[in-house]
């Protein structure tokens, strides 16, 4: 049970080497979700092995479908699907257990549910994805924590206005509007990758959708989908996360398996700090080290292609011992700097105020017992205890491996000292 396991980290070891990025757990999600809607077997490629995939397989078998994993292909079979409902222990789970509910009410017309857990992040309300969902024509009761929905007559196509573009609720609309009847336009949805992957593979299953990347996107809905074989985009997130624990010993490294294109505004601020790196074709990157960085400009995290929100944490870790102030501004979520404690455990110099967190470079930090309570900013824990002079003691592991297969294997791999015990 990684609740009860602790990863032993020994600081100061220079990484270098060459990892391989997995899949996006972020685009895996909605894609598992998508699978419901293909009356057949759909195959999915390069699909991370995550605790979070995990249950949204054990959430397909709940409903019928039959999955099975072979190396990082994973198969849904969703020739039966029942109507019905998911459980409170699954939803609970995690937050991308929502979008399980357009596809199944495009699949089914019916579909009862619980309000999804997830890492705490402030309130993460659902609201956006339940007003677009009842505009194209969903009953939905909220009762005793239930969300009891129901089609009627079927859903229908609408114009659908988000006040902010959700990435969760832009992907329950796309699950619900492609097979729904009608024309169905997004305004201001999300633009991430992971909704044009959601977008592509959607489209081999015979989806008619435009605009996916933008942030008009324009759905005709079609009678049926048929499955398809597709491959998950690399993770972004993940890739962030291992050139920012690379950046901290000042070590060098290769990644292969990767997008660069997706992580253009991370590599920029990488590149102010001082950091070369060189892009190739193939999915290829290379990251030289340097003895010492400066503090980046003013980070403001955005929806894509702004500052993800999600690479935060770990690039927070990674400026604890760059030279100078630098400063953070959190525009996504309103609890995101919880790891700041832990890191100034760590010997960080870090004062946060509501959404603003300021961090004064200091030279060296030192090993310490630490606990993630969410999911980057356990890696950020991770990331700043490979610099830090001793032993560290990370717990809260089960939040880590909801986004990172076997983080201490990969780091290990290219010179880390990091064990799990
Ligand atoms: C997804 C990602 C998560 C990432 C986030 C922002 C997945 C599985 N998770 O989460 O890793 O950090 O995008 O890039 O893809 N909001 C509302 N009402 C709603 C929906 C959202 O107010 O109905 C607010 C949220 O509280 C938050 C903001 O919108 O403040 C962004 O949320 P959203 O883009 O929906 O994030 P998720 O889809 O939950």
């Amino acid at each position: 049970m990684s609740d009860r396991q602790k990863l032993i980290v020994n600081g100061g070891r220079r990484l270098e080497g060459e990892l391989r990025v997995h899949g996006a757990k972020n685009s895996a999600l909605p894609l598992l979700s998508a699978a419901v809607l293909a009356h057949g077997e759909t195959v999915l490629h390069n699909c991370p092995a995550l605790t979070d995939v995990d249950v949204a397989c054990r959430i397909l078998t709940h409903i019928g479908c039959k999955c099975r994993r072979s190396g990082d292909t994973v198969t849904v079979d969703a020739t039966n699907v029942f109507g019905g409902e998911i459980p409170d222990n699954l939803m609970r789970e995690m937050r991308s257990s929502i979008v399980f509910l357009g596809a199944m009410l495009g699949r089914t017309g019916r579909c009862k549910l619980t309000f999804p857990g997830g890492c705490e992040l402030g309130a993460r309300p659902i609201d956006l994805h339940l007003s677009a969902l009842r505009q194209m024509g969903a009953e939905i009761i909220e009762q005793h924590g239930y969300l009891d929905c129901n089609v009627g007559k079927g859903l229908h196509g609408a114009k659908i206005v988000l006040s902010f573009p959700s990435v969760g609720a832009t992907e329950n609309i796309l699950l619900a509007a492609v097979t729904a009847k009608g024309e169905t336009e997004i305004h201001n949805a999300a633009r991430e990758p992971e909704i044009v992957d959601l977008a592509d593979f959607l489209s081999k299953c015979g989806a008619k959708i435009r605009g996916a990347g933008e942030s008009v996107i324009a759905i005709d809905g079609v009678e049926r989908l048929e499955p398809c074989e597709h491959s998950v985009i690399p993770d972004r997130i993940a890739a962030g996360t291992y050139l920012c624990a690379a950046a901290m010993t000042r070590g060098e490294m290769i990644l292969t398996h990767c997008c660069p294109e997706h992580m253009t505004g991370f590599l920029q601020v990488l590149e102010a700090m001082g950091m070369r790196i060189y892009t190739y074709g193939g999915g290829k990157m290379y990251l030289s080290g340097k003895k010492s960085y400066k503090a980046p400009p003013t980070v403001r995290t955005m929806p894509y292609p702004g500052f993800p929100t999600d690479i935060q944490a770990p690039f927070t870790a990674l400026c604890t011992t760059a030279e100078g102030t630098s400063v953070f501004v959190e525009t996504i979520f309103e609890n995101r700097f919880r790891h700041v404690s832990e890191l100034v455990r760590l010997g960080a110099s870090i004062k946060t105020e509501g959404r603003v967190c300021v961090v004064q470079g200091v030279k060296q930090l030192s090993g310490a017992k630490v606990c993630a309570a969410e999911l980057r900013g356990g890696a950020a824990l991770v990331v700043a205890s490979l610099a830090a002079e001793g032993t560290s003691e990370i717990s809260g592991l089960q939040y880590i491996d909801r986004g990172y297969e076997c983080l201490e294997g990969a780091l290990r791999s290219i010179g880390a000292d990091i064990k799990r015990v």
